[in-house]
């Protein structure tokens, strides 16, 4: 099946902008790209390379740099495949280590980012074999590839990817289930059970948009103001929140920065005091995180911990909790859970403080030159 543009999905249909638009239609796009990559014959394909690689390398920029981070996160817990995550610019550092025996997976939106393309010709001429991921049919990347796995979420306007990033991490999900089938660590009932668990997703991200729209908005009003924050999280969390911190510095230009919660102590920590803002990501495999937001609490810091209600944590008073949809400990649902409610700050804090989200200062929605 192809990706038909049409006219009217190219549109803001009575959206302010398309940023809001593309994050409204990420329950669509969810369910069409699962539904897309489940019938399509590749997935087998592109399945057996990655179980059968040598050396596993996974590239992109931006937005799509944290969906393959996503990616190797996945990859590694059920099909037990440890890639390395390049950033597209970065790729010469790794070009030693690429071989005949090697599987590349790049990620790309429009197929056309300049570094990632560098990366599949240079990788390609080495031998590696190229699995692309991307949103458009015909792109030089769907070109370039040995197989090209399609998003199939729509076009997207905004320069800020929104829902091409948990489309891109429900595609690479998909492609961890059937990776880790071939390489025995899944049944066929568990690989099934996973599946239908994805099936989940759409919903959950519907539930999340709801749950975060009010609260984004009071938020942003309360910091547009704000110079910097952290973002922080373990496990999925930890990539989750890299994509967080990315578009609220993307639309709204307040630093935001993100890292992973254990490396609090060496070093971030000695910056927050009375007011700093720390927002952390309680993914469902990662509950320890209270002990970071209770050191972030301890500075002084307004910290806000955002988690899927069920997710059994004890936080105290003076720590504010954001309770998104339940994720029944599925690790694959954490994304859907908790992206939402960020993308919806980004936009918020955007507009409150009078800037056009869909048109940020020195961005290109596809970066074609080096
Ligand atoms: C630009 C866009 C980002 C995007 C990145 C990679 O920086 O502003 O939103 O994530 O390029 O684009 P790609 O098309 O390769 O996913």
């Amino acid at each position: 099946k192809r990706v038909e543009w049409t006219p009217e999905s190219a549109s803001k249909a009575g959206y302010p902008h398309y940023m809001l638009k593309e994050i409204y239609e990420q329950p669509q796009a969810l369910s069409e790209t699962l539904e897309g990559i489940i019938e399509d014959p590749r997935l087998e394909r592109a399945a057996e390379l990655v179980a059968g690689s040598k050396g596993l390398f996974i590239v992109g920029a931006g937005t799509s740099y944290h969906a393959g981070l996503a990616g190797q996160y996945y990859l590694s817990r059920l099909a037990g495949v440890v890639g390395h995550v390049v950033v597209a610019s970065e790729h010469k550092v790794y070009t030693p280590g690429v071989g005949e025996d090697s599987v590349v997976v790049a990620v790309s939106q429009s197929g056309e980012t300049f570094d990632t393309l560098e990366a599949v010709r240079e990788w390609r001429r080495r031998g590696a074999r190229i699995v692309g991921v991307t949103n458009v049919v015909g792109s030089a990347l769907d070109r370039e590839s040995d197989v090209t796995l399609y998003l199939r979420a729509g076009p997207e306007i905004g320069v800020a990817a929104t829902k091409t990033f948990l489309a891109q991490t429900i595609l690479l999900q998909t492609l961890a289930v059937a990776a880790a089938r071939m390489t025995g660590r899944l049944s066929g009932g568990e690989a099934r059970g996973l599946l239908a668990v994805l099936e989940g997703a759409s919903e959950t991200v519907r539930k999340a948009i709801l749950a975060s729209e009010g609260v984004a908005r009071e938020e942003a009003g309360r910091l547009k103001a704000a110079n910097s924050m952290y973002i922080i999280g373990r496990g999925i969390g930890a990539r989750l929140a890299m994509e967080a911190a990315l578009k609220v510095k993307e639309v709204s230009y307040i630093h935001a920065e993100a890292y992973p919660a254990g490396e609090s102590k060496h070093g971030p920590i000695a910056l927050v005091e009375p007011e700093f803002k720390v927002y952390v990501l309680a993914s469902s495999d990662s509950p320890e995180i209270v002990g970071n937001a209770l050191e972030m609490k301890a500075r002084g810091g307004s910290v806000t911990v955002v988690s899927p209600s069920d997710l059994d944590l004890d936080i105290p008073e003076g720590i504010e909790v954001l309770r998104m949809p339940p994720t029944g400990g599925e690790i694959l649902l954490d994304a859907y859970s908790l992206t939402p409610y960020f993308q919806l700050l980004a936009y918020h804090l955007a507009v409150a403080r009078g800037y056009d989200p869909d048109k940020p200062r020195n961005l290109a929605k596809t970066v074609t030159v080096e």
